[in-house]
């Protein structure tokens, strides 16, 4: 096994489960670490070792940084695992049980009938509304001329925008920006529901944000019942998310999705696919600004890629694709994902019993010292296909691995690569301050503060 890094685990040789702290975790601590910032609480061996135990907010729990042992857990021994309650708790008033918040064969089910929805060859379909998004964002950039912008924002506003145009093209009643902040108002309370379930409090404990929380889950649920109740009275079934999803059928039962079930994942895809996405592009953004060698040769390829009809053809961007996989191994949006063994497992030597919770620190696996050479530093080309070639496949996991894979993967990276280019050769940014913004785990990995940049026409 190869790695990016000379050094690498040695083979056959994992680092066993060690247990690293035993943290005090008393309540105040552990209410400022969710809400504020889950990731400073991982243990330091996390970016050094393979396998550690620690007492982490207040229960034993077992990290995974090896990609073999990774490999083992998300893929091997998928089975056996089930999803955490306090993700579960936090997302369910809004997502209900779809396809990010259930398990066993009730997951099953849906991701059957919801897999082929996107395929690739339905992918390509959505490349015009994409492009027509971004197009707006640069009109209105465009009327604004140069101007500091918060890039978070207007990303957020962008992919937002692409996924109500992929799924719900023919609802023109639909009121966006309220829909927008209602989702925002749910998902920027999620991390108190977190940090309560993990107390043992129970589910209706009063928090901060809890009854906008709640309001925002009622509305959003409201909205798309709505949408989904009209679609069937008008007979037609149309070619957007909504449309494929009312038409998709489970492969082995032939039944398609009640109406319930379709709210909760019509909301999954738009809570697990724009503010994601929208990250991405923030960053990718920023460290353009700060590498303008990098930036001048994903220019130089989108400009050689233009001309076809419809667009730019978004295949021959290789190397503009190569700059997005090494933002999200910086900055990976989903910097954790969690389990809850099922039944015993074994990873490597060590068994782990029933009813732990096993985390992979993504964000710490796409730093770790033995897997990447300098890795805090921005080089796209160690995504080049000669580099690659020996690397560990589940080192670099921003989409997860295993049965429960990112099932939006293929439509974030086309949507990244249509934004991209069209509004890169528009548009020349800089950052407005010198400093990185910081990040923090809000369920995802957010720029805190914003991703403050000016924007200016090119001539
Ligand atoms: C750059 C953007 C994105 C990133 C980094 C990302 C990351 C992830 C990760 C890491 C998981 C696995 C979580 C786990 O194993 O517990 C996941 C699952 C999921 N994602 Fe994404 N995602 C992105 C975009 C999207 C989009 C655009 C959609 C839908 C339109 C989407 C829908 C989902 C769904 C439904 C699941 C649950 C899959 C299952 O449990 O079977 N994601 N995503």
């Amino acid at each position: 096994m190869q790695y990016d890094s000379a050094a690498g685990f040695p083979i056959g040789a994992t680092p066993g489960l060690r247990d690293v702290v035993a943290e005090a975790a008393g309540f105040p601590r552990l209410i400022r670490t969710v809400v504020r910032n889950l990731i400073e609480a991982w243990p330091a061996e996390v970016y050094r070792d393979g396998l550690v135990e620690a007492r982490f907010i207040g229960r034993r729990t077992v990290f995974v940084s090896d990609p073999a042992l990774i490999r083992s857990l998300l893929v091997d021994q998928a089975a056996a695992l089930g999803r955490e309650e306090f993700l579960t708790r936090s997302l369910s008033p809004a997502l209900g049980k779809g396809i990010l918040t259930s398990d066993g064969e009730r997951w099953r089910h849906q991701r059957r009938i919801a897999t082929p929805v996107f395929r690739h060859d339905r992918l390509r379909a959505f490349v015009p509304a994409m492009s027509a998004a971004a197009a707006a964002t640069r009109a209105r950039w465009q009327a604004r001329g140069e101007a500091p912008v918060d890039m978070l924002a207007e990303m957020m506003r962008t992919t937002f925008d692409i996924i109500v145009a992929t799924m719900m093209s023919g609802e023109g009643g639909l009121d966006t920006e309220r829909f927008g902040r209602a989702m925002n108002a749910y998902l920027d309370q999620t991390t108190w529901k977190m940090a309560l379930s993990l107390l043992g409090a129970p589910a209706w404990t009063p928090h901060p944000g809890s009854r906008r929380g709640a309001a925002a889950a009622r509305f959003l649920r409201g909205t798309v019942a709505d949408g989904i109740a009209r679609r069937r009275r008008s007979g037609r079934s149309g070619d957007d998310l909504l449309g494929l999803m009312l038409q998709a059928r489970d492969p082995e039962s032939g039944e398609g999705m009640p109406d319930d079930s379709l709210v909760d994942n019509l909301l999954t895809f738009i809570a697990a696919g724009h503010e994601t996405t929208a990250i991405v592009l923030a960053w990718t953004f920023w460290l353009l600004a700060e590498h303008p060698e990098i930036e001048a040769r994903v220019l130089a390829e989108i400009a050689a890629a233009q001309g076809a009809p419809g667009g730019p053809n978004l295949d021959a961007l290789a190397y503009t694709r190569q700059v997005v996989m090494e933002v999200m191994r910086l900055y990976p949006p989903a910097p954790l994902i969690v389990r809850k063994t099922l039944s015993e497992i074994r990873l490597g030597a060590d068994r782990i019993p029933a009813g732990r919770s096993v985390h992979v620190p993504v964000y710490a696996v796409h730093r770790h010292a033995r897997l990447w050479a300098n890795p805090e530093r921005f080089d796209p080309d160690r995504f080049d296909p000669a580099r690659s070639a020996g690397r560990d496949r589940y080192a670099y996991i921003p989409f997860g691995a295993g049965p429960r894979v990112c099932i939006g993967m293929g439509f974030a990276l086309t949507e990244c690569l249509a934004i991209l280019a069209e509004l890169l050769p528009a548009f020349r940014t800089a950052r407005l301050g010198p400093a990185r913004p910081e990040t923090r785990f809000k369920v995802t990995l957010r720029p805190h503060g914003g991703v403050g940049m000016t924007v200016s026409p090119r001539r």
